[in-house]
């Protein structure tokens, strides 16, 4: 499974592609709101310094404004993906781009129905949120199993990305359902690095060595 950083933060992606162990981000309008700074230009750089697909979230409800603002991001950079939450409008959009070459990720995925319909309309990613369904009471990861065995079940190659992750434990089981991504906040990636075990490893090792004959 890939991981990507589900961020705006610069600080963040460096340390994280430092690290090696993401190849991919996500970006929402959320997550730029709380950023300052040309968003414009941290995207390209991004972009630059990741080497994969950076997702980033189109505002205009219309298809014709989803239109535009799709063609305008894409255009700055080879690995700009175009995220559009799944509404009827969004869908013929996802199949325009897909026939001009441009790379989407349908997001605010909260059903398997939804996730069928990006995959009909040609969407690169599908993007169902498991931390805001658990939120309402209902079971994230259920739907991840869902959608793994229908697009198995088609040979649907739209890939899913597990977003709204908010544990650790979650990018377990993302893996073990079989999802291609697991988009992560860098708090969770720092969760996922840590183990007490570990640190207390380190420490045992570090003293049983300053003790040693010499
Ligand atoms: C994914 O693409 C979204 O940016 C993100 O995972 C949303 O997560 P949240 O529900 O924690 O805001």
């Amino acid at each position: 499974m890939k991981l990507f950083l589900d961020t705006a933060n610069q600080a963040e992606v460096e340390a994280a592609v430092k690290m090696g162990v993401i190849c991919g981000v996500t970006t929402n309008p959320s997550l730029v709101a709380k950023e300052g700074g040309d968003y414009i230009q941290r995207v390209k750089y991004f972009c630059d310094l990741v080497g994969g697909p950076i997702s980033v979230e189109v505002l205009a409800n219309d298809a014709e404004g989803m239109l535009r603002e799709a063609r305008e991001l894409a255009a700055l950079h080879e690995n700009i993906v175009i995220k559009l939450p799944i509404t009827a409008e969004s869908l013929a959009v996802i199949k325009q781009l897909t026939a001009e070459g441009i790379k989407t990720n349908a997001t605010l995925c909260f059903s398997a129905n939804q996730a069928i319909l990006a995959a009909q309309a040609g969407a690169t990613y599908v993007s169902p949120f498991v931390g805001r369904l658990n939120d309402i009471g209902q079971d994230g990861m259920t739907l991840i199993e869902e959608i793994r065995t229908i697009y198995d079940n088609f040979g649907y190659d739209t890939e899913i990305i597990v977003a709204s992750v908010r544990s650790p434990r979650q990018v377990t089981d993302a893996a073990l359902i079989g999802a291609d991504i697991a988009t992560i906040p860098y708090k969770i990636l720092m969760q996922m690095v840590g183990h007490p075990q570990t640190d207390l490893g380190i420490a045992k090792f570090e003293a049983d060595w300053a003790k040693r004959n010499s």
